[in-house]
């Protein structure tokens, strides 16, 4: 039987009961599918780990309905407070530290005293933080170090029914790359991981500069972030990036109007439309993730706005695994 259901109000009432139960379900953002469960709730939180096989080192983004609940939980700066007004609903993630009274699960902060906190913009996300009245833990409903999942279909295929049971529909993710994930808990900020909000967009709301992490100081500085490991969001066949032809066996992810010949091609954007190709990336390379194909090469993505994220999956996807 089918785990996809209609986020219709009967639906959404059963998930909310289940979210409260301590199970989990999967739900649609605007970025990306989350395997939710009860962030205030340990064993939810531990079965979300379990699910994805993923490092315990590694904390969660917990999602919340509005700003006047993330206020509750952690500590808002005049610069988070700035940004979550211009951004929330929407791809950014806010990591700042948690308040002493916060009834969140430490294991969400993977025992750091911060929590990383979003509004996602998609109705049926929203929906389900109101049917449950609950901050959900959320991470990309994928097994750890995988692509991401931008459909329903693509969650179905990533867990067993013991591990989840339920997956609300809500379409292909509009914006189908991660939230943009800003580190507020030092005095200068830090861009831990490029997504749908870009770095020059929030440097002109909060007029400073914004250092970019990267993963030779995540190991000294302990800014830990998953989305930071050097291998990630990798399929099974090897990635080969900036591409400018495609060898005998190897399937083609072109951008651009003017791809170079391949028996296996999709493109991620014939109008070179960088929203458009983050819209198309995981689902892109996982069809082209085939058994007879022998390596996928991507064509050179523009490196300025969404292409940085862009940029940063297909590294990650390409580095030794
Ligand atoms: O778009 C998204 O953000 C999706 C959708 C489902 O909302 N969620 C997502 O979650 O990508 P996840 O758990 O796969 O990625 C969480 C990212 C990781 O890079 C993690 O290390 C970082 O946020 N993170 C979470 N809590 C943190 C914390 N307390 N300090 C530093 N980084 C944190
Ligand atoms: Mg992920």
């Amino acid at each position: 039987m089918s785990r996809i259901f209609l986020p219709d109000q009967t639906n959404l009432a059963l998930a909310a009961n289940a979210l409260r139960r301590g199970a989990l379900v999967s739900f649609p953002t605007e970025t990306v599918y989350g395997l939710g469960g009860d962030a205030t709730n340990d064993r939810a939180v531990a079965a979300i780990y379990a699910a994805k096989d993923r490092p315990s080192f590694n904390p969660l983004i917990v999602h919340v309905p509005n700003l006047a609940v993330a206020i509750e939980l952690g500590d808002f700066n005049e610069d988070a407070m700035k940004l979550a007004q211009k951004f929330w609903p929407g791809p950014l993630t806010l990591v700042v530290k948690r308040k002493p009274t916060c009834p969140l699960s430490l294991l969400v902060s993977a025992g750091m005293d911060s929590i990383a906190l979003r509004v996602p913009a998609h109705p049926v996300a929203l929906a389900l933080l109101t049917a449950s009245n609950l901050p959900l833990a959320g991470p990309s409903a994928n097994a750890s170090g995988r692509v991401s999942p931008t459909t329903a279909q693509h969650v179905e295929k990533e867990f067993g029914v013991h591990q989840l049971s339920m997956i609300l529909n809500g379409g292909a993710c509009r914006i189908g790359i991660e939230s943009t994930v800003l580190s507020l808990f030092e005095q200068t900020p830090v861009l831990l991981r490029p997504g749908g909000v870009t770095r020059d967009a929030i440097v002109d709301i909060i007029g400073k500069d914004v250092e970019i992490a990267d993963a030779i100081t995540d190991q000294t500085t302990g800014l830990h972030s998953p989305g930071r490991l050097l291998s990630h969001y990798a399929p099974d066949r090897p990635v080969r990036i900036n591409a400018t032809n495609a060898m005998a066996g190897e399937a083609l992810l072109a951008f651009g109007p003017h791809p170079p010949a391949a028996k296996i091609m999709l493109n991620l954007s014939e109008t070179s439309n960088l929203e458009e190709a983050a819209a198309n990336l995981f689902a892109m390379l996982r069809a082209l993730d085939q058994p007879d194909v022998s390596c996928i090469a991507v064509m050179k993505i523009p490196q300025q706005g969404l292409g940085l994220a862009i940029n940063d999956r297909l590294q990650r996807a390409a580095s030794p695994r």
